[in-house]
């Protein structure tokens, strides 16, 4: 208690200290945003306070006493109430300047962010940030801000055409530099009268890599149409004017070297075409995040697609509208996804697919995104799969998530989804707690979005697209529990021959994949029907039909639905956690809808727009089921088991196992 007296009495005699003595010799910092979520917080007299008084203390001490204009510093550590924090002073104001910044920044930050335990504060001369969690050489680019200086520029588009020539260029003199401060100033003349004056710094505590992926987000939001301002992230800023806005007698400014701009301007803002390689690539980190944004504006409020733009071919759609379909417009720089999901951070992670990693993200705008990031082994050209991305992107369905683009740099392929905020249908359906959320009407019209959306990808879509891995995981629920089916198309993107019937590369997952298709190889649209049978005796049963029944007597869910089916008491299958608030003959229609969706004879399955109809009109009979195939299922099981305990030894397996799914190997 007597510590945290004296550290407090301590830091507030010291900044006042400080202040009072400063404020005669520098104006007071330059306030720009500041940032402290409410999800971590902290009581007044906790041990993180004390630790927090303490951080601040030595952190206001070091700015004070050292020249370098960064520190950071830990307290209470190997403790809970641990904190971390650091600061960082613009690379070309002095020692005074900085000490001045840092020290309105801890009172500042103090007041604005009372009892938060993750706060950021910048100023136009200093940034400073504490956390509970270690942000030691950690790269930060979430959350980012950019801000307008005044100022109108003449000519707009050749000065965003320099402007995105001159950061690049600091940004890579800053992030490559070799002294202790990751800092470049640049300046290049702009016209006859005018210079642009440009900075760019990162916290030196990261890599060189890290840097430049930071800066390359923070110069990819700019604003735009504007003669000056700053872009910033927890880990690193930027900002540009048409005057000179540092000390240029404390720093060493270079000047854009040659190659020279080329005059007259040779493009609209939103497609410049560049001359050398080198502008190429600075467009397009400006340039691009731009046309995606617009390109997210109007995703986001004109569906379906109503505006053309020149820059863009546009194709007549079959419901009428227009749409974008170029790979260019669909294409998302690498440093936007990392800048979105916090460089693949951990913590964005949303799970593992078959297909690969899938991240949260958050593009600059605010939109947020689910990022896969395919695992290599495609077999896929880079302009078969940009072809496959422009199709599967046209096809816009409520029920179907909605692909926003692509990325393909180096060895990244990555696939942009829009972010459904609800998990999926297994999340719920086999948790014993959350299944009852999802009451008998929700239930219902979960099965009949699914029926929808794979009416679309079988018969209303121009593809006719096979989804071959429908499970509940890959159902994913909106806001409003609407289904949304995902991961539709990944065969095409990974160039599985669609149109033949017979395969050899199975896609899917155990339990759901139809006999004829895992046994034989054989797809068609009936085999998605079957998994879709499947999908509704476990939405019914809230049982999975691989592993639950595998235990008590070998008998599989198809089995036991089946049976009770037979013995003429359907309702028992029903999931308790239900309730009894349901309509009896939906939940009877819908067994008997999914019965006849397992099937063993394909030919006998009904398609996907008969189900619709069946779930739609209660006045249509449905024919008698037939016995589905589990006897088979249970041989089939064997067979899988076999193979994959030969897989090791056997070189010709037509297929293996990877855990839960059945991706595609091919022979060799
Ligand atoms: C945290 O902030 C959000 C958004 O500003 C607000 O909706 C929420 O009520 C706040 N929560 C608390 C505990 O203050
Ligand atoms: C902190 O303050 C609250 C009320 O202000 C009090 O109930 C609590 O005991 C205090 N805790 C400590 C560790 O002093
Ligand atoms: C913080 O300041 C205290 C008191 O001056 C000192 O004992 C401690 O070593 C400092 N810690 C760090 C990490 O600078
Ligand atoms: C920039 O303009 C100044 C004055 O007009 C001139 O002296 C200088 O050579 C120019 N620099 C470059 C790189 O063109
Ligand atoms: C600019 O930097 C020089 C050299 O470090 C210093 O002497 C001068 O006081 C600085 N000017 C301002 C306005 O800070």
């Amino acid at each position: 208690m007597n510590f945290r007296f004296i550290f407090s009495l301590a830091l507030f005699f010291f900044l006042n200290l400080l202040s009072n003595h400063s404020r005669t010799v520098e104006a007071a910092p330059n306030y720009l945003w500041h940032d402290c979520p409410n999800t971590t917080l902290f009581a007044p007299n906790s041990t993180y306070q004390s630790n927090l008084n303490t951080l601040l203390y030595n952190l206001s001490y070091a700015a004070a006493n050292n020249a370098d204009g960064f520190a950071d510093a830990t307290a209470g550590k190997d403790a809970p109430g641990h904190v971390y924090g650091l600061f960082l002073c613009r690379g070309d104001i002095s020692t005074a300047s900085c000490s001045e910044c840092v020290a309105s920044g801890i009172k500042d930050v103090v007041k604005r962010c009372p009892g938060r335990g993750v706060s950021k504060i910048w100023y136009d001369e200093c940034m400073l940030k504490y956390s509970d969690q270690s942000i030691f050489s950690v790269l930060e680019i979430v959350p980012g801000e950019a801000m307008p200086d005044a100022g109108n520029v003449a000519d707009p588009n050749r000065f965003v055409q320099l402007l995105g020539e001159t950061m690049n260029y600091a940004a890579e003199r800053a992030s490559g530099s070799e002294s202790g401060k990751k800092f470049a100033v640049v300046e290049a003349n702009f016209t006859s009268s005018q210079k642009l004056y440009t900075l760019a710094q990162c916290t030196p505590d990261l890599t060189g890599s890290d840097c430049n992926t930071c800066l390359r987000a923070a110069i990819a939001s700019l604003p735009q149409g504007e003669g000056g301002g700053w872009s910033f992230t927890p880990s690193c800023g930027v900002r540009f004017e048409l005057y000179p806005f540092y000390n240029a007698s404390a720093v060493a400014a270079v000047v854009l070297p040659a190659p020279q701009l080329p005059s007259p301007p040779p493009a609209p803002l939103n497609r410049p075409k560049g001359k050398s390689n080198k502008s190429t690539t600075i467009i397009v980190a400006v340039a691009v995040p731009v046309g995606i944004a617009v390109i997210l504006l109007f995703v986001a409020c004109c569906s379906p697609w109503s505006i053309t733009t020149k820059t863009y071919e546009v194709v007549e759609a079959e419901g009428g509208g227009s749409e974008i379909t170029t790979a260019e417009s669909l294409q998302f720089h690498l440093a936007t996804i990392q800048a979105a999901t916090n460089n693949f951070s951990h913590q964005n992670k949303l799970g593992q697919g078959g297909f690969g990693e899938v991240f949260r993200g958050q593009l600059l705008n605010g939109q947020e995104i689910a990022v896969k990031r395919l695992s290599e082994g495609s077999g896929q050209g880079v302009g078969e799969f940009k072809n496959e991305v422009v199709l599967l992107a046209k096809l816009q369905h409520r029920n179907l998530v909605r692909l926003l683009g692509f990325c393909l740099e180096g060895e990244e392929k990555i696939l942009v989804y829009e972010f459904v905020p609800n998990k999926s249908l297994d999340y719920f359906l086999f948790d014993p707690d959350k299944r009852r959320q999802l009451d008998w009407s929700r239930r219902y019209k979960i099965i009949s979005g699914i029926a929808r959306g794979m009416l679309y990808l079988h018969e209303d879509s121009r593809l006719r697209i096979i989804h071959r891995d429908l499970k509940p995981s890959n159902i994913l629920l909106d806001s409003e529990m609407n289904p949304k089916i995902s991961d539709f198309g990944m065969a095409r993107i990974f160039g599985v021959d669609q149109t033949r019937a017979k395969t050899n590369k199975i896609v899917g997952t155990f339990g759901y994949l139809s006999p004829e298709y895992a046994m034989r190889g054989q797809i068609s649209v009936k085999s998605d029907v079957y998994s879709f049978g499947v999908l509704i005796l476990e939405i019914i049963t809230g049982k999975k039909n691989s592993c639950s029944f595998q235990s008590d007597g070998g008998e599989n869910l198809t089995g036991y639905a089946w049976k009770h089916w037979r013995a003429g008491t359907p309702l028992e299958v029903l999931d308790p956690s239900i309730g009894d608030s349901c309509s009896m003959d939906e939940v009877i229609r819908c067994l008997h809808i999914g019965l006849l969706g397992v099937q063993e004879d394909p030919a006998d399955r009904p398609t996907m727009a008969s189900i619709v109809l069946m779930l739609s009109s209660h006045s249509v009979k449905l024919p008698q089921p037939r016995r589905p195939a589990f006897f088979l299922q249970k041989s089939m099981e064997r067979q899988l088991k076999e193979l994959k305990s030969g897989e090791s030894t056997g070189g010709s397996m037509p297929w293996s196992i990877n855990e839960m799914s059945v991706t595609e190997v091919s022979p060799r």
